[in-house]
């Protein structure tokens, strides 16, 4: 393990459990995957510029978007490694490590983007996190994207059976995956890095993204049909590596808390206008179809999904449930 870090001309190492020095200037490696200007691409900015700020430039916070240094199946082991600090995976391909945070990927769990706040900033925010511990990983903070929706490439998904046969790209994660296999069609894992290319080779039919991924990326180039049915949600946790989290001072330490949590409400709102300004351009977009689904139909998608809740609640017990409600109401 190792930490960089920058002292006047030279490049450092930090080793175990040294402690960084108090002239020294920290350095922040933090990669993600997806495009500057989406919810995680700003957050990430925003971050950057208020630690500067906080700490008046002892701490530098270098963003590398688009999955730039690493994709999204490389970036847990190279955080676990030290060669980058920071990432903030979705919350879905998290679940492995900690299989209860399945209960985020649940169909529905969330109504509204009140309900994210509620339970991102309350006590469910700071019992998933300390999930992480133990693990070499120190979860910092919860980000938005935002609701998914649905997408193909021959028609619009409006009913359970229009699912049927059909070829979806999802993130790895146990809930997607039996979330498509309950409509009946055939999921496949693919990396974010990756879903251009195989749209190009039109290797599946259909996925669910947000729309600020879908617009930022160009998906519905490939797949013009989308249906805002809201029936999932994408959020991120901001994750660090611990032992360089550990050999932070401790004021180091409290000034980046601090600005993840400006953070954090700057882009819980930020999220939901950017989702919705986008969803309006693309509406605009003759090109693109676009249906949103009635409550009737929403009801119809739920009964559907109820299956998902019992084998989460059987696996993991209701606790988690039972948080996230209290949370809500
Ligand atoms: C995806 O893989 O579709 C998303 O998790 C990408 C992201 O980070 O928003």
């Amino acid at each position: 393990y190792f930490a960089t870090y920058k002292n006047a001309s030279q490049t450092n190492i930090v080793f175990d459990d040294e402690q960084i020095g108090l002239d020294d200037q920290i350095v922040i490696y933090f990669s993600h995957v997806v495009a500057e200007n989406t919810p995680k691409g700003l957050a990430a900015q925003k971050f950057a510029e208020l630690v500067e700020e906080k700490t008046n430039g002892r701490v530098k916070v270098e963003v590398f978007p688009n999955g730039l240094l690493y994709s999204d199946e490389e970036e847990m082991d190279a955080l676990r490694r030290g060669d980058v600090q920071m990432i903030a995976p979705s919350i879905s391909k998290v679940t492995k490590l900690v299989g209860e945070w399945n209960v985020l990927d649940l169909p529905f769990i969330f109504e509204n983007y009140d309900d994210v706040e509620k339970v991102f900033t309350g006590n469910t925010g700071k019992e998933l996190l300390s999930m992480l511990e133990g693990t070499g990983i120190k979860g910092l903070a919860f980000w938005s994207n935002g609701f998914k929706q649905m997408m193909s490439n021959r028609q619009l998904l409006i009913e359970p059976k229009d699912f049927k046969g059909m070829r979806f790209r999802i993130m790895p994660s146990n809930v997607i995956e039996k979330q498509f296999r309950l409509l009946g069609a055939k999921p496949i894992v693919v990396s974010f890095n990756h879903v251009y290319q195989s749209l190009e080779k039109r290797e599946f039919d259909g996925q669910e993204n947000t729309i600020s991924n879908i617009y930022s990326k160009g998906f519905y180039q490939f797949q013009p049909y989308i249906t805002v049915s809201n029936h999932g949600y994408l959020g991120y946790v901001v994750l660090m590596n611990e032992k360089f989290w550990r050999s932070l001072p401790e004021d180091i330490q409290k000034q980046i808390a601090a600005a993840l949590k400006e953070t954090m409400l700057w882009n819980l709102k930020q999220s939901k206008q950017q989702n919705e300004q986008q969803l309006m351009e693309m509406k605009n977009n003759r090109n693109i179809q676009i249906y949103e689904l009635t409550d009737k139909e929403r009801k119809e998608w739920k009964e559907k999904f109820a299956p998902l809740y019992k084998e989460y609640e059987k696996k993991f017990g209701s606790k988690l449930l039972q948080r996230i409600q209290d949370d809500r109401s």
